[in-house]
């Protein structure tokens, strides 16, 4: 299964619709959907009556979003840390699943907010500890723990951003006015993981060339006893979906 269809799939796991209830009215707004992936999110503001774009660094995720010719959304390949001038600010800005590769996410949020309409609203989606499920033998867990620190470490990716977003929202300006979990079947879950599911894990491991070079020979092992502690009846997730919302004062003059 290709990148682009296990992220078509994943969409289904999520629970949007509690993410874009917690929102402001979408209807005639305009949002900018930062890392929009292949552009399930955009479509979905779109039905909900927003205009959007969405931007991703990915040249293949951005063709792929085009393809469905949306009416009011446009898509644009741009690095989420430089980004271009759109010629309008925005009502919102939509970031899921993406602020854990800026561990230095306040910098980022700042670039980020030179896009907004002054009191304009920001919201945040991240996983915050992705590899946190029970049981795992204390080797396993302490190895995914020590990948977890050197990915921080060398700046590429926060696992820990979930518990972050409300005091990077803060740091930045926002004022915090929403912060709450998502369920989510693949990420954050109890007890037995569906074979669609425990197929998408074993992708991601797959995707994961830097957590196969960390590993080692350790590598089949590792995925493979994930794997088995997700298909478990005591499985518990310790992994959370956090959804993060805040509105960011106009200046005072
Ligand atoms: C895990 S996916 C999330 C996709 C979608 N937002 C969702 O919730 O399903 C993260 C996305 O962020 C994009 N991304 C990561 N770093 C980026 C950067 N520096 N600039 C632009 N996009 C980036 C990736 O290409 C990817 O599409």
């Amino acid at each position: 299964m290709s990148l682009i269809s296990d992220y078509k799939r994943q969409f289904l796991w999520r629970d949007w619709p509690a993410a874009f209830e917690a929102l402001p009215s979408l209807k005639g707004q305009s949002v900018l959907d930062l890392g929009c992936g292949v552009g399930d999110l955009a479509a979905d503001f779109v039905t909900r009556g927003a205009d959007v774009i969405g931007v991703d660094l990915i040249e293949e995720f951005v063709r792929e979003a085009r393809s469905r010719c949306l009416s009011r959304a446009k898509f644009e390949l741009a690095d989420l840390r430089a980004l271009p001038e759109f010629g309008t600010a925005v009502d919102g800005v939509w970031s899921s699943f993406t602020a854990a590769y800026f561990p230095d996410l306040p910098t980022v949020i700042s670039e980020w907010t030179r896009q907004l309409k002054p009191g304009g609203w920001m919201a945040l989606v991240e996983i915050d500890d992705l590899f946190g499920h029970e049981p795992l033998s204390d080797g396993t867990r302490t190895l995914l723990e020590r990948y977890a620190g050197d990915s921080l470490a060398a700046g590429r990716y926060d696992f820990h951003m979930g518990r972050k977003l409300k005091g990077h929202l803060q740091q930045a300006g926002f004022k915090v006015t929403r912060e709450f979990t998502l369920v989510d079947l693949e990420l954050s879950f109890d007890g037995v993981a569906s074979p669609e599911v425990v197929d998408a894990w074993r992708n991601r491991f797959k995707r994961m060339t830097l957590l196969r070079e960390f590993c080692g020979r350790r590598i089949d092992e590792i995925e493979n006893e994930f794997l088995n502690c997700l298909m478990r009846a005591d499985h518990r997730a310790r992994a959370k979906v956090n959804c993060c919302i805040g509105t960011h004062p106009p200046e005072m003059v």
